[in-house]
């Protein structure tokens, strides 16, 4: 990662309660250089979206959370940093597996199963961003998943392969710089088009569920804050939503 501060920590913990919450620590009394990691073997209460836990067999999969100081991102456009996490994903698993799509808002799905889940805790300072831990778990080789979680796949399950943490982890960051060089150059909008070309269920109605019920729509936009805008099917209607108002159904 020749791009990257050779002063950057890389901390490696066989076991820990989050990589995330061991990043915030770390941050905090130790204010780490942009593009530092703690990679985990293992979480005790690795934390995943809505408040859910993450949970991942010892030493099979990739966890781990990257920090970065990012410039002049105002608080209400934030989710370019999902944009750029999901992309680096899923730009580096296309080079292993057909059918990786982003699920809006950042989670990374093969056909229809979850692949990747990214968490991120960004630090506001007024209204920008002071830091951004971006926590990623990425299924790599485990193959048999607890009977409660929903739909989880991982890539040696796609493809047979047993993959080595480390070079995939090189993959991403390497992605993910890439993006975020564009991002510092000010090219937003090709992050954005980027994204939206390889979202989940886009072009074409799907079942949606908001508090009113359950309808019929095609993803019409992401907006810079994150918001899904949705075009109805019965009455063309637009409608727009934040993460937790709107559940994408299997009917
Ligand atoms: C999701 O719910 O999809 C987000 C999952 C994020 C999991 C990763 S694993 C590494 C990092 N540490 C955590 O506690 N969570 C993130």
């Amino acid at each position: 990662m020749d791009q990257l501060s050779k002063k950057r920590l890389v901390v490696r913990l066989d076991e820990t309660e989050s990589t995330n919450a061991y990043m915030k620590e770390l941050v905090r009394k130790k204010h780490p250089e942009e593009g530092s990691i703690v990679i985990a073997e293992y979480q005790t209460e690795g934390r995943g979206q809505r408040g859910n836990a993450w949970v991942s067999a010892k030493g099979e999969n990739l966890l781990f959370s990257l920090l970065i100081y990012p410039k002049d991102v105002p608080a209400n456009e934030q989710f370019i940093i999902s944009r750029i996490a999901s992309l680096a994903i899923k730009n580096t698993l296309d080079q292993f597996a057909d059918d990786i799509r982003i699920k809006w808002p950042n989670d990374i799905y093969w056909k229809d199963k979850k692949i990747a889940g990214i968490l991120i805790e960004n630090d506001l300072q007024g209204n920008k961003i002071e830091n951004s831990i971006i926590g990623i778990g990425l299924n790599l080789n485990q193959e048999v998943f607890p009977p409660e979680l929903p739909n989880p796949v991982s890539l040696k399950q796609i493809t047979g392969v047993t993959y080595d943490k480390d070079y995939i982890l090189d993959m991403l960051l390497r992605e993910f710089f890439l993006l975020y060089r564009e991002l510092e150059e000010g090219n937003t909008s090709t992050i954005e088009d980027e994204y939206m070309r390889d979202l989940y269920r886009a072009n074409d109605y799907y079942w949606f569920e908001d508090a009113e019920g359950k309808f019929r729509a095609k993803i019409e936009n992401v907006l810079p804050s994150g918001r899904l805008v949705l075009r109805t099917l019965d009455d063309d209607d637009i409608r727009a939503y934040a993460f937790k108002e709107i559940v994408f159904l299997n009917e």
